[in-house]
């Protein structure tokens, strides 16, 4: 039987990750801070789901409940995904929200991938996969520590997809547009193209079985969206000037 751990697994994308590798009979390990939103979301003991109460910015509580799960249950696979944005997108940054944001969506993968690596390299076996975002891109106005960390986390990944390539250890990036999760309900603004959590979780449980190094979707938007990444930055700043797609408030 497979096995598959997945950070922030309680709610939104990752749930619905949960539940469709519980459905096709893996054994599944989740975690999130908050133990009401895991039993709000899985029939406990039927789903055959087992939840850590873990803050993934705490690297000792991650790396045990990783420890633990693959000691008794297993891990082919584990999915970084937990991960915290701005609801309020501001042109002068939280920072105490910012340092937040860094500490959940690129030490909280960092942490992950760790514990995952203390039991993959001896095994010369797994994958890891982490959830960046379209956000990373470009830097968005209004998100700046959100499209750092998705930059950096797609990075991260290319850089550790190339090393670990010896130990047999695949690395996957996936980097979802806009997806109906509580995460985005909380958003006052237009979300185009928006994907629902379900239908994410089949596409991204897709490109993960065909161990794609990257994947974006929905195409047509990251399409868009890669495009602009590549216009010179002139251009780039001149089109985030228009306010439909500019977020940022005073
Ligand atoms: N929704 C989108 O449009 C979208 C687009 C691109 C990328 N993403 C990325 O996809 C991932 C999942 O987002 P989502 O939309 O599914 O969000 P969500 O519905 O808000 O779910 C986030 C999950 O992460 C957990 N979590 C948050 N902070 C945590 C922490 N410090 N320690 C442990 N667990 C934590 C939450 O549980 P607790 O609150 O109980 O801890 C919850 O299970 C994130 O990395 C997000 O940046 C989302």
């Amino acid at each position: 039987m497979k096995t598959v751990f997945i950070t922030g697994g309680t709610t939104g994308i990752g749930m619905e990750l949960a539940k469709l590798y519980a459905n096709k009979g893996w054994k599944v390990g989740v975690c999130g801070r908050d133990k009401l939103k895991f039993e709000a979301s899985f029939q406990v003991g039927r789903d055959n789901v087992t939840f850590y109460q873990v803050d993934v910015a705490n690297r000792d509580e991650i790396k045990k409940a990783i420890a633990d799960f693959s000691k008794s249950i297993g891990l082919d696979l584990l999915i970084a995904n937990a991960g915290i944005g701005y609801a309020y997108k501001t042109k002068v940054p939280d920072f105490e929200w910012s340092y937040r944001i860094v500490h959940v969506n690129l030490l909280g993968v960092m942490y992950a991938f760790e514990a995952a690596l203390d039991v993959m390299i001896p095994r010369s076996k797994g994958q890891l996969v982490a959830m960046s975002s379209i956000a990373g891109y470009n830097g968005l106005p209004g998100v700046s520590a959100y499209s750092a960390t998705k930059a950096a986390v797609q990075k991260y990944c290319e850089s550790l997809h190339l090393d670990l390539k010896q130990f047999n250890i695949d690395v996957t990036t996936i980097c979802p547009g806009f997806v109906d999760t509580p995460l985005t309900q909380a958003n006052d603004h237009m979300m185009p193209f928006m994907v629902k959590a379900p239908k994410a979780a089949s596409l991204i449980a897709r490109a993960i079985e065909k161990k794609k190094m990257i994947y974006a979707f929905p195409f047509f938007f990251s399409m868009i969206v890669r495009i602009m990444g590549m216009l010179p930055r002139t251009w780039y700043r001149a089109l985030m000037s228009f306010k439909a797609i500019n977020y940022s408030k005073d």
